[in-house]
Parts: C-alpha cells; structure tokens; sequence
C-alpha cells in the first residue's frame, strides 16, 4: 500500500469518526453548532482525499481535474442560496437536499452502468449489479419522491396539499415498484445483454414514477415524515453507490444518513401515535374538517392586560410553543416576557413536545435563538407531571399538541397522540389569530374550557403586548 493510500484511508477514518461525533452533537441543543462544524468538516476532509486519490490527482489530464472544480464552483451557489431561507421553510429545503443526493446518486449509478456496459463489460458482478439497481431505483424514487414534498410543504399552487387519491391507488403503485425491482432482477442477471440498456431505462422511468406517486397521496401534515423517510432512502442508495464505486466512506456516510433518517421517522411517527405503513398509505389528512354538528361551544376572549396581571401573580407559567410562534417569529417577544416573569420571581418553563411546529426540534431551534437557557426547555413527558401544579399555563401558537381530544375520541386524526396536559393547569391563556383549527383540521375543546381565555391575534404582537404590560407594571413600581 503506497503512502498515499494510507493517508486517504487515515482521512476517511477520520472523516466518519467527525460525523459520527457530528450526529451525536446534534442531538443536544447545546452541542449543535458544534456537530454542525463537524459535520462540514468531515465532508470538507471527504472532498479532498478523495480528490488526492492517486488515480484523481496523478492525473496529468487538467481537464480531469475541472470534472471536479467546476461542479464544486458551480454547486456552491444553490447551497448558499438554500442555506439563507427563513426558518420555517427549512423541511422544504431539505427535502430539495434529499432531491439532489438522490438525482446524484442515481446518475453515478447510471455513468458507472453505461460505462461499464460499453467499455468494461467484464466489470459486472452480480454483486455490483444488485448495488446499482438498489442505488438507481432508490436515487430516483428519492428525486422525484423529495420533489413533490418540497412542493407540498412550499403550497407550491399546481400541486395539491391535500392528499390525492384515487381508488386502488396503493395497488397501481406496488406494481410500478413491483415492475422495477422485477425488471432490475432480469437486468442482475443479464446486465450485459443487447436490450440490457432499455431494461436499464425502464427501471429509471419506473422508480422516478413511483418516487411522486408515492408522495401524492400523502397530505402536506405527514411531509415531515415523509421527508425523514426520504432521507434514509437517499442515505441507502448513496450506501448502494459506495459499494459500486468501491469507496468505504460513502458506505458508512451513507449507512449513518440512512439509520438516522429512519431513526427520526419512527420517532416522529411515535410522538404522533402513527405507523410508517400509516403514513405512508394512510391518506392522513383527507377529512380534514371539523366535525359537523354537535352544540355550538364558544370561546371567552380576554385582554392581554388581564393575562399579563394573572400572569405576574403565579407562581409557576408554562409555555406551550407551537408552530403559530414560528410563524410569527415571537420567540424574541417570548424572551422578553420570560425576562419580565423570572425577574419577578415566576417559575417559566417552555413545555417542549416532540412535533410541535412543522420539523423535528423545530421549537428548540426558535427559543435557543432567543436564548432561553435550555435548563427551561422541558419535555413532554417531564413536564406533564408538573402541569396540575401549574398556575398559568400560556398555549402560544400550538394547537394540535395540546388538544385533550387525543387522549379518548377515536374518530379524531391525533387520537392516540401523546399531548402536553395544558389542560391540567389552572389558568390557560391560548393566543392565536382566529378560529380555524390547527394543522389535523380539528377542534380543540382545550379552547371551550372554563378556565381557558382565548388572546385572539398574532403571536409577536400579542406576547409584545403582554411584556408592554408588564413593563407599564413595573415603572409604577
Ligand atoms: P398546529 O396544530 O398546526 O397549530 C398551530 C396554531 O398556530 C394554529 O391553530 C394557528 O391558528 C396558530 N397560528 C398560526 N400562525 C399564527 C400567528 N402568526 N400568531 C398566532 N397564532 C398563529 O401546531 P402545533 O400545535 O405546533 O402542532 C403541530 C402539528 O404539526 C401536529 O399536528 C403535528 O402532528 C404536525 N406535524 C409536526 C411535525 C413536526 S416534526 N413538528 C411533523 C409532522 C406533522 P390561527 O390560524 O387561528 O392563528
């Protein structure tokens, strides 16, 4: 093994070692900047030692070297670009990700048949024909697949939000997979034949048809988990890439994107008491309407001067965050109402549940923002032991995840969700626009409570008139 063999191998040890310890700083918010640093350098490590490959690097062909050059320049503009989207569109963006790592990974798959087919046709083992076409049918679906999320989560007009679907649906799309892992089978054992190349181009067309109707019937409430699922396919095929192309560092980078993406769907899937075969043919979303009928329940309005009194008198408030804090961006308000609160003496903890706002973490990455000192971010299942102690208890934007009917209505969609127990609390102070329902299209009875008053407007602006309440408070003192 020459000296340079080593050191790349050296490099790629490393590099999977920075992104191991990259996932495992992420999942903390107080190491993340740090698992994010990591994460970029073991991919910047990547990049270049397999760049100095010696059947990269010694080659004396410049034009061999622009193959790299120019994608990298090129490349670099999208991903700025990506990266400066506000908060709220980070799943779409994301799922734009998974669409371009699986498109990579199917073309790769694609150059190294073609190539191999006309140049190198003794290079086909069955071992690595059954890589590529796990890579190219994965690669594509992910493509397509990731496209139609990114489209659904940006309410992009042509696409419908709304599931789409049409009688013996999941039929039709079990023979379009069934037809491309069949024909990928006849190709395993004749990838060298004449009509080899138009099998090859059929697999492609059917994984990328099976990739957006896979996704269609799925409504925008289950993309996040869609988009999670979409991940450890891209992770997967780029696995499949890393055996065709023989590098052991796509294979593990790959192996740790895919168990990590699976990893956070089945969470995802639990904290909202769904199953994968649920999500993925469940139509979730469809009835996606109140339920007609019944008596007529109204709310009780109040004036954020009266909740932020009520407020400066408890003892204990807990937060509920939901996605309405995102859209109104208040987590800096919420940082000057928790400073008002804790000054006074107030115990304010941030009641975090596992899908509140529209991605993993989503809540934590707000109010980290703000910084609130994470000590007070406390999860659901801690929380919740705490809540019958809780004098005030302010529901900002959140809705679903605190929607009692959970716990018992069967017929509801979040039946079986576990919820933060806002309705334990003596007081509830709920702020939201209006009346419409949240994200499952239900009624949340939380609402209708006697104890419960509703501050009707937007998130920034009321929080802004609670703190403004307790400031006028305070110079009177
Ligand atoms: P939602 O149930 O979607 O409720 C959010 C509420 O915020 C709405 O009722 C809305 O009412 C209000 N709102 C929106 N903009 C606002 C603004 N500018 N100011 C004040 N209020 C505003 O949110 P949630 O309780 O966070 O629950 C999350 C939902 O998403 C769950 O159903 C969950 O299953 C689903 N989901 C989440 C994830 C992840 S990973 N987080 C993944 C998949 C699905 P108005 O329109 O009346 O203002």
């Amino acid at each position: 093994m020459s000296t340079a063999t080593m050191l790349i191998g050296v490099a790629y040890v490393l590099s999977t070692a920075l992104f191991i310890l990259s996932l495992h700083w992420l999942s903390d918010p107080k190491t993340s900047r740090k698992g994010v640093m990591s994460g970029i350098v073991a991919m910047a490590i990547a990049i270049v030692a397999t760049w100095l490959r010696p059947d990269i690097s010694h080659h004396t062909d410049i034009s061999r070297h622009l193959w790299v050059i120019i994608p990298i320049a090129l490349a670099i503009w999208p991903g700025v670009w990506l990266s400066l989207v506000p908060i709220t569109a980070v799943p779409q963006r994301t799922a734009l990700s998974h669409a371009f790592g699986g498109l990579a990974a199917g073309l790769v798959g694609t150059a190294e048949y073609f190539y191999w087919f006309y140049h190198e046709p003794s290079s086909f083992t069955t071992f690595r024909m059954v890589a590529i076409v796990a890579e190219i049918v994965l690669g594509y679906l992910t493509f397509t697949g990731s496209l139609i999320a990114a489209a659904k989560l940006q309410e992009i007009k042509w696409i419908p939000q709304r599931p789409w679907v049409y009688p013996g649906q999941n039929i039709v799309n079990l023979l379009a997979l069934g037809a491309a892992i069949v024909l990928g089978a006849i190709l395993i054992v004749n990838p060298s034949a004449d009509w080899a190349p138009y099998a090859f181009a059929a697999v492609i067309f059917l994984a990328l048809n099976f990739g957006w109707m896979l996704v269609m019937p799925i409504g925008g409430a289950d993309m996040p988990t869609v988009i999670a699922i979409l991940n450890a396919y891209a992770g997967l095929s780029a696995v499949a890439m890393g055996f065709v192309l023989d590098n052991k560092l796509l294979i593990t980078a790959g192996a740790l994107d895919g168990s990590s993406g699976l990893i956070l769907s089945i969470i995802m899937c639990k904290a909202m008491n769904r199953s994968f075969a649920n999500v993925l043919f469940g139509a979730f979303g469809q009835v996606q309407q109140s339920k007609a009928g019944g008596e007529q329940k109204s709310y009780k309005a109040d004036t954020p001067e009266n909740a932020a009194s009520m407020m400066e008198q408890a003892s204990s408030v807990v937060i509920v965050p939901g996605y309405g804090m995102a859209v109104a961006q208040a987590q800096h308000r919420v940082r000057e109402l928790y400073d008002q609160l804790t000054k006074r003496g107030v115990s304010v903890k941030f009641a975090i549940h596992p899908v509140a706002g529209r991605m993993p973490g989503h809540m934590n990455v707000l109010l980290a923002e703000s910084e609130i000192p994470y000590s007070d971010l406390v999860d659901m299942s801690e929380i919740n032991g705490e809540m019958g102690q809780c004098d005030v208890c302010l529901v900002l934007g959140a809705n679903d995840v605190v929607n009692p009917a959970a716990r018992y209505d069967k017929t509801s969609p979040i039946y079986g969700m576990p919820i933060i127990d806002a309705d334990k609390a003596r007081t509830v102070f709920a702020i939201k626009r209006s009346k419409n329902p949240g994200f499952a299209g239900i009624d949340n009875e939380l609402y209708f409570l006697d104890k419960t008053w509703m501050l009707f407007g937007d998130a920034k602006a009321v929080v802004g008139e609670l703190v403004k309440n307790l400031q006028g408070e305070n110079g009177m003192h």
